[in-house]
């Protein structure tokens, strides 16, 4: 079966961290975004991989090249524009085949079980079939409304709480069948998969179904959830594997770390191969980027830092992402804040 990663879009939710870079490369636990998505998938025996790109494609290709090191084929669909994802769908259908696909934002953390996915989408000889999270407040997401056999009945965008029909929300992974793609307008036009083309399906009596599974979800599209993901991994509420081998309970170092005897480091922590912490300094709950320098006497905490960060004499980093090469100066208070790697402009400058 092949994949459709649609790996396009601005991330306009998280930035400044994706001025320079696009959301599918961030790291995440120190590893590109991108590579938990195709270790999950090949877990799953899925390894025809398409991945549409639009914003900063080079760095993409740059990462994963044919996708041979990461055990999957890899093939790169660059769209002139954005396509939105229901354009970027109908524009790859050349590459997608006979057979049924599956379509993937590029941004959600799960370990969804896809083959019982797939099982479920065959078993009810769906159209199309989404796969579903549960969610405490479904109100800022598409909700669902559907039969108790999982047929899907409507969709509702953004619902005031009350008005929720279900805590299902759509969450980011598609099935589909060849022949949904002839229904969808012609090539090159830019049209949302979620909002234009599945009501209209729903009311043409299209078999759609909602795939709910009590599994580990989470789009990793604004700052705070893509904190809250490294929490999560880090509290080990989904399973991921960690390059940095462990070297007491949930505290991993990578090669050539130095960890100064007089600094503290309150587990779950991640230092990346070559980061150095200093005297005195405290680290907890948070993920140091290779090769970056925390100083005498600072403490970062709940906090995640990309590659090469310098972080200065007594400074104070809580709840907070700092992009790569960045240096924060000695003293300094950061506080529910993500700043941009060094050099990376906005893209209004
Ligand atoms: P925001 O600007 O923060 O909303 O982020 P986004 O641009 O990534 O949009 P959104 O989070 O809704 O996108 C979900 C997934 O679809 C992400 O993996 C995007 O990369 C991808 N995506 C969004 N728009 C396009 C597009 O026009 N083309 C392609 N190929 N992918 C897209």
């Amino acid at each position: 079966m092949k994949v459709l990663i649609l790996a396009g879009g601005f991330g306009t939710r998280l930035y400044p961290l994706t001025w320079a870079r696009p959301k599918s490369i961030v790291p995440l636990a120190n590893t590109p975004f991108l590579e938990r998505m195709l270790t999950w998938l090949r877990r799953h025996g899925l390894m025809d991989v398409i991945l549409a790109v639009n914003h900063l494609p080079e760095m993409i290709r740059d990462c994963f090249g044919d996708g041979s090191s990461f055990g999957v084929n890899l093939e790169f669909l660059l769209e002139d524009i954005p396509l939105g994802s229901g354009g970027a769908i109908r524009n790859a259908q050349h590459l997608l085949g006979e057979e049924t696909f599956l379509v993937l934002n590029g941004d959600i953390l799960t370990d969804l079980n896809l083959e019982k996915m797939i099982q479920f989408h065959r078993t009810r000889k769906a159209q199309m079939t989404i796969s579903l999270a549960r969610v405490e407040d479904p109100s800022g997401y598409g909700v669902v409304d559907m039969e108790a056999d999982g047929r899907l009945r409507r969709f509702v965008e953004k619902p005031a709480p009350e008005e929720a029909p279900s805590n299902y929300i759509n969450a980011g992974a598609w099935l589909f069948e060849p022949e949904t793609l002839d229904k969808m307008p012609v090539k090159g036009t830019p049209f949302s998969v979620e909002r234009e083309f599945w009501p209209k399906c729903l009311e043409e009596g299209m078999p759609m179904f909602g795939y709910p599974e009590d599994c580990y979800w989470m789009d990793i599209g604004t700052v705070n959830r893509y904190l809250e993901a490294h929490r999560d991994l880090l509290a080990g509420r989904i399973q991921v594997s960690i390059k940095e081998p462990e070297i007491s309970p949930r505290i991993w170092q990578g090669k050539g770390a130095q960890v100064h005897p007089g600094a503290t480091l309150i587990a779950p922590v991640i230092i990346g191969a070559g980061a150095t912490v200093g005297p005195d300094a405290e680290i907890s709950d948070t993920v140091i980027g290779p090769g970056s320098i925390i100083e005498a006497g600072a403490v970062v905490c709940k906090s995640v830092l990309w590659e090469k960060v310098q972080v200065g004499q007594g400074a104070r980093i809580t709840n907070s992402v700092i992009g790569a090469r960045q240096k924060i100066d000695p003293k300094r208070i950061l506080d529910d804040t993500a700043v941009e790697e060094l050099g990376a402009r906005s893209p209004e400058e």
